[in-house]
């Protein structure tokens, strides 16, 4: 027998409605926001995730899905969406449109982690870039729009984590600073972060094992050693943010597991949950599109991981619409009923009105059993009387009650939601 593979999941009809409630809402926001939808493809050149992910990131060195097509090319399913939709800003000279340009996305992605709850090596997101605009504001509006979101879907016990990690002018001497915390205390410090403190020392500072913990608490702090530009543009976020009413936390250990990011970052997290159970996350990528190979253009953006947000949704209690069920059941007895069934069926069908047909192989009595189980409120019943009458005999499923009854008069009283 095959299955799944491990870190992957199938989602089945009786889980699609939380689904289903997700991408509505995200859609209302997009629209709200304007945001327009982009689809990129589920693999890229490896490089492009190497450049801008960053070679030193878990993510690129640990868990990307690598590979070379028949062709020997390097290959990788993406990893994360931001940089494909920065690589198709390029390709198509988005940067000659109105500036910042929005677009969004829903997106697999793929990621060879330790799968545990809410973590899988195949997961979707739902994310948003505003590519082009380098102002605090937008920074502002992308933090304010992923917080209306999460309240519309009506997950209201979270907390939103700022931080500002700088850029490359000012981060360099955060990352001395860093060095010079760490280096003396290397041997407390776990396997991981040793070779952190070598490769990506910014990285040591969201290490979830306890012994680093205590060292990362007391270490530099990002936000000390901002630029002047850094500093005001970080001071006008939480200005902005603070005007709106938003409450954020101030998380210097907050460093995002992704190398492009400059300046703002911030993280959505359920109030209970430690910082594994991220619902989204994002920040401003002001050098990526240089990274690439474009020229400068600033950009901000966030995801959000569909399969914690179902988690969630499920664990605070969140009523989600279920799935449209068939208005009603059409049975038939006989072969030449079958015919008549299914001209029934075609017709109800053109009017707007879902429903299962049988194909009239079984008894009545196992047609009904069937009717029960897809939750119809009625049956139409076409047997020999029926097609000579030109009628059916509906049947209430709950009641019980039959009534012959004309196609007309079937049709107005589904489409009137009888
Ligand atoms: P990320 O924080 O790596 O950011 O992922 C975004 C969200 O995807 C996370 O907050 C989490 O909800 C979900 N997620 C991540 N990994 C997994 C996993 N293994 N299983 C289930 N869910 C997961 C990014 O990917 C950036 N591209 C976000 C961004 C957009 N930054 C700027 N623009």
């Amino acid at each position: 027998m095959f299955k799944a593979p491990r870190g992957t999941a199938d989602t089945l009809p009786g889980e699609q409605p939380y689904w289903r409630y997700i991408e509505d809402r995200a859609l209302e926001i997009c629209r709200l926001y304007g945001y327009s939808r982009i689809s990129t493809p589920a693999f890229e050149e490896a490089g492009l995730f190497q450049r801008s992910v960053g070679e030193g990131t878990d993510i690129v060195s640990k868990e990307m899905y690598i590979f070379k097509d028949r062709s020997d090319n390097e290959m990788a399913l993406r990893p994360e969406g931001t940089a494909p939709v920065c690589r198709a800003y390029l390709e198509h000279g988005m940067d000659n449109l109105a500036q910042p340009v929005k677009l969004f996305y829903f997106a697999d992605i793929f990621r060879y982690e330790r799968p545990q709850a809410g973590r899988y090596r195949q997961h979707h997101q739902f994310g948003c870039e505003a590519i082009g605009d380098q102002s605090p504001v937008l920074d502002a509006e992308v933090i304010h729009m992923a917080l209306s979101f999460f309240s519309a879907l009506g997950l209201t016990d979270i907390s939103l984590q700022v931080n500002s990690i700088g850029c490359k002018e000012c981060r360099p001497r955060h990352l001395q600073k860093l060095i010079e915390h760490y280096a003396p205390l290397k041997e407390q410090l776990c396997a991981d972060c040793r070779v952190r403190l070598e490769k990506n020392p910014l990285r040591l500072l969201d290490c979830k094992k306890t012994a680093c913990q205590s060292v990362a608490d007391l270490a530099p702090r990002s936000a000390d050693y901002l630029c002047q530009e850094c500093g005001q543009h970080f001071g006008s976020l939480q200005g902005y943010l603070t005007a709106l009413g938003i409450k954020f936390v101030l998380n210097h250990r907050l460093v995002r597991g992704l190398d492009y990011y400059t300046k703002t970052v911030f993280e959505i997290q359920p109030a209970d949950g430690g910082s594994q159970s991220a619902l989204g996350g994002g920040g401003r990528y002001d050098d990526l599109i240089a990274m690439i190979g474009g020229k400068p253009v600033p950009g901000i953006g966030f995801a959000a991981g569909l399969e914690r947000i179902v988690l969630n949704l499920k664990t605070q209690g969140v009523n989600v619409p279920p799935a449209e069920r068939p208005a009603i059941f059409i049975a038939c007895i006989g072969v030449d009923a079958r015919i008549e069934a299914y001209r029934l069926s075609a017709a109800l069908r053109a009017e707007g009105i879902p429903l299962v047909m049988s194909s009239g192989e079984r008894s009545l009595k196992a047609q009904l059993r069937h009717a029960n189980a897809a939750g119809v409120k009625y049956a139409a019943i076409i047997g020999g009387d029926e097609m000579e009458a030109g009628t059916v005999m509906l049947r209430n499923m709950q009641t019980g009650e039959q009534q012959e009854t004309r196609p007309e008069e079937l049709v107005a009283m589904l489409k009137a939601g009888e």
